[in-house]
């Protein structure tokens, strides 16, 4: 038990309420800050604000061992506080450049109240140079000792506890490696490999990881176009390829491309960033554009099966950005939906979380269904969209009396195909034309 450490996280996103829940579980006294009276309201009884699989549990666990404290009052959850996480978004500018407004913010409220010393530690997705900046910024505004140090989150919403209390790594960006030393000691009992580097590196390193991740998805989405023109099924070569050490298994999925908070943002970033210093970052360039190809593109096999998309009545299986999550930020199913809707489609949809905030952002011809066999029946056509675990479980011999023709057109690859065709389905995945899959 380490009541010694006591932290304090500004911000209650994703990866603000995820780590300062997941640190209380750790062992450390946690309190964290929100502007929102009614949300940290919410968050004292142990109710998540977000859908996150296994958070409410932890939230109520950690409250109840008297561990963790939500506050409005950054003062409050500052006094006694050997660290601060600044854990506020970082959005994207118009020009894709990550506006760094709430983490100014940040820094001048901490500024305000910083008595001792305190290590301040940024968590959001920052550019290279935002801790130089940050420090210089606290220091115009107090005489307190301080030190800013940079430690990227690298969590996945869906399985964000998992990923957090189980990495595969954790990076510290600090000017000294004493300075770093409070913050390793914080993370040793994880068990993950610790790497300390300087700031400007442990910044890059969070960009860097994303957009070769992000890059990852849009070749094999290319290789999934290629495969459409032969006899080869995207799956069967992504495992192939998967096999080889170098390149592992993971994030080689195809379908209709990346959506979500960071990916999209944060592809964006780095080209504006290397732009504006004078640096022409082709590949990423190359990635946004393969990525929105990807929603283009199947719009238009839908439009190819459907013909005049004017009246026609699609299924549209899936709102949040990927499965086990009810965030809808840059959510490929959204734009696909208002690609139809625009084009005179009738949308029939269901997602088991994301329902309402879709309905934030949606309109025309969109009806909602608290059950996907009522959003299927009499549709023309069926189109998935989000790699939610349930669609996998459906009764596809009722689906088949439901529809008005029998097509599913697969943009999360997720359905077998090879069964589906055999029960009499018209199915197409993404690269899985000739019926393997
Ligand atoms: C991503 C990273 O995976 C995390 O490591 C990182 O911490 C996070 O961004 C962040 O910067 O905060 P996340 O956006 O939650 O996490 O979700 P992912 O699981 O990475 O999926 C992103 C998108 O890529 C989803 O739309 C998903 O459907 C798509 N995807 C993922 C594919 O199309 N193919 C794949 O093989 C994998």
């Amino acid at each position: 038990m380490k009541d010694n450490n006591k932290i304090c996280v500004l911000g209650t996103g994703y990866v603000g309420l995820v780590s300062g829940v997941c640190f209380a579980e750790m062992g450390n006294l946690v309190t964290c800050i929100d502007r929102h009276k009614d949300k940290v309201e919410m968050m004292r009884k142990g109710k998540s604000p977000i859908f996150e699989p296994g958070l409410s549990e932890l939230m109520k666990k950690n409250i109840k061992k008297e561990r963790l404290f939500f506050e409005t009052s950054l003062k409050k959850g500052m006094k006694g506080a050997t660290m601060v996480f600044i854990c506020v978004g970082t959005p994207p500018k118009k020009n894709g450049e990550a506006d760094l407004s709430h983490v100014k913010k940040a820094a001048q409220q901490i500024a305000k109240n910083l008595q001792k010393y305190t290590q301040i530690v940024i968590k959001s997705t920052v550019p290279v140079g935002t801790s130089a900046m940050t420090e210089r910024l606290i220091r115009r505004h107090c005489k307190a000792e301080f030190d800013v140090l940079f430690c990227p989150e690298f969590l996945r919403e869906g399985s964000a506890v998992g990923d957090f209390l189980k990495p595969d790594r954790v990076v510290i960006g600090a000017t000294d490696k004493k300075i770093a030393r409070d913050l390793v000691q914080v993370f040793k009992e994880l068990k993950a490999p610790i790497f300390v580097t300087n700031r400007s590196s442990s910044e890059l390193i969070k960009y860097a990881s994303n957009c070769f991740l992000a890059n990852k998805i849009s070749l094999i989405n290319e290789i999934a176009n290629v495969c459409e023109y032969t006899e080869a099924d995207v799956e069967e070569v992504a495992h192939g390829v998967g096999l080889d050490k170098r390149i592992g298994p993971h994030f080689l999925k195809a379908g209709i491309g990346y959506g979500g908070s960071c990916f999209p943002k944060d592809v964006h970033a780095l080209n504006q960033y290397a732009g504006a210093k004078g640096y022409d970052f082709k590949l990423l360039k190359a990635v946004i554009k393969v990525n929105q190809q990807q929603r283009d593109n199947f719009v238009k096999k839908i439009e190819k099966r459907l013909g005049n998309l004017k009246d026609k009545r699609i299924a549209v299986l899936g709102l949040a950005f990927k499965g086990n999550t009810d965030d809808i930020r840059e959510s490929a199913a959204i734009e696909i939906i208002k690609a139809l809707t625009k084009k005179g489609a009738k949308i029939q949809t269901y997602d088991p979380e994301a329902i309402n905030r879709a309905k934030e952002v949606l309109d025309g011809q969109v009806r909602y269904f608290r059950n996907p066999y009522s959003a299927i029946r009499n549709c023309d056509l069926l189109a998935i969209t989000t790699e939610w675990p349930e669609f996998k479980k459906l009764s596809w011999r009722k689906i088949k009396t439901l529809l008005k023709n029998p097509i599913i057109l697969d943009g999360k690859n997720m359905l077998d195909g090879v069964k589906l065709r055999k029960m009499g389905f018209d199915y197409q995945g993404v690269g899985t034309s000739n019926g393997t899959k």
